[in-house]
């Protein structure tokens, strides 16, 4: 069957150069193969609405401002998954068909799904279920996704972690003080890793490498010993207490109420100070990583896997993610991304740097 309307949403959680990647299926779904492009609202909560929420995507909306654009112009949702969508009343309804159903009145020929590991499982089951011809693009700024080594939003969120690190430093060193910055990543400390290197982190805690505070303590008496008078720590959100507690925070209240990590940043900074005798501040970046403008390699990237996972359509593979290796753009099977979750490699080359820099992780 030629294909002639393709349809296209983001889901899970928002990052930098979602908008980049819209542009490039458009433009190249458009422009090359001469096919209307849907863009699908707010992920698979468009499919459920009556009627379906929808934009047909034209020349007007997608210019390369858009590039520049932080955020999703589709809209995006990491609640309310449709095989066990909460009510208020507490039932818990399995709404597969009725997405099925809404992505069937669209007359769509294939359907191209911008997610992260729980997003694309999600939208794999119902591509099943429904018989949907389905690609799938790789996002999180997390960068955990497996089968890809990056993927869309991580390089901004280090952009911005690294400079709050920047930002840091100068008041840090001016007051005499430990600066705690807290970086987001769910159960993956990639940011942090990546941050706390390119801003010049002296301790760097992930949850991939178990920390003790006698380790810290150590760093801090040596950095001092050798006449600094401050020190900067970065922190994964999903870093546990050093008995092994997660420190989260619940948002919203109802069917829809969400946990998610926050605050283990201000757990490290108090127990610094009351150990070291260190006068300690702690930020907690949040969201802040997730917005602003794209970095050049998000934009760059988004537009790569925008243009090839049209081409997989046109070549009529499904089941398939886009994904970056080696210098190349290459497609996987969905299933290896969400089954290969890849954290960071305790013996991997960052790790290996950070260590040789004289960076602790508090081991
Ligand atoms: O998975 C992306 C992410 O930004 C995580 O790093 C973070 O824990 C979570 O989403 C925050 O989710 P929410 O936007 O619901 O607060």
């Amino acid at each position: 069957m030629a294909v002639k309307r393709v349809g296209i949403l983001t889901s899970g959680g928002d990052c930098a150069g979602l908008n980049a990647v819209i542009r490039a299926v458009y433009a190249h779904a458009s422009g090359h193969f001469g096919w209307e492009v849907i863009g699908i609202h707010n992920g698979t909560a468009g499919l459920m609405a009556r009627p379906v929420e929808v934009t047909a995507l034209d020349d007007r909306v997608m210019g390369s401002d858009m590039l520049r654009q932080g955020g999703t112009i589709l809209g995006t949702t990491n609640k309310g998954d449709p095989f066990a969508f909460p009510y208020e009343d507490g039932r818990v309804v399995d709404r597969s068909e009725e997405v099925i159903e809404g992505f069937r009145q669209l007359k769509l020929d294939a359907l191209i799904g911008i997610g992260g590991d729980g997003s694309l499982d999600i939208l794999r089951r119902l591509a099943i279920q429904g018989g949907i011809d389905l690609v799938a693009i790789p996002k999180t700024i997390d960068n955990d996704l497996g089968a890809t080594e990056m993927s869309i939003g991580f390089e901004t969120a280090v952009q911005t972690a690294t400079a709050a690190l920047d930002h840091l430093q100068p008041t840090a060193a001016s007051h005499s003080r430990v600066m705690v910055l807290e970086v987001m990543g769910r159960d993956a400390g990639h940011i942090a890793l990546s941050a706390g290197i390119a801003g010049g982190a002296d301790v760097i805690l992930i949850p991939e490498l178990p920390y003790n505070f006698a380790a810290m303590e150590a760093k801090l008496a040596a950095l001092r010993k050798r006449g600094r008078n401050f020190a900067l720590v970065i922190v994964a959100e999903s870093v546990k207490t050093e008995g092994g507690q997660s420190i989260t925070a619940v948002h919203g209240g109802g069917a829809q109420a969400m946990q998610t990590y926050g605050g283990i940043g201000h757990y490290i900074g108090a127990e610094l100070a009351k150990r070291c005798g260190a006068e300690t501040r702690v930020t907690v970046l949040g969201h802040v990583q997730r917005g602003g403008t794209p970095e050049p390699k998000d934009r760059i990237l988004g537009s790569a896997f925008g243009v090839h996972a049209v081409d997989l359509i046109a070549a009529g593979k499904f089941d398939r993610m886009v994904a970056w290796n080696a210098r190349q753009v290459i497609d996987v099977p969905i299933l290896s991304a969400i089954q290969g979750a890849a954290t960071v490699d305790p013996a991997g080359a960052l790790v290996k740097t950070a260590r040789g820099l004289g960076i602790s992780f508090g081991d």
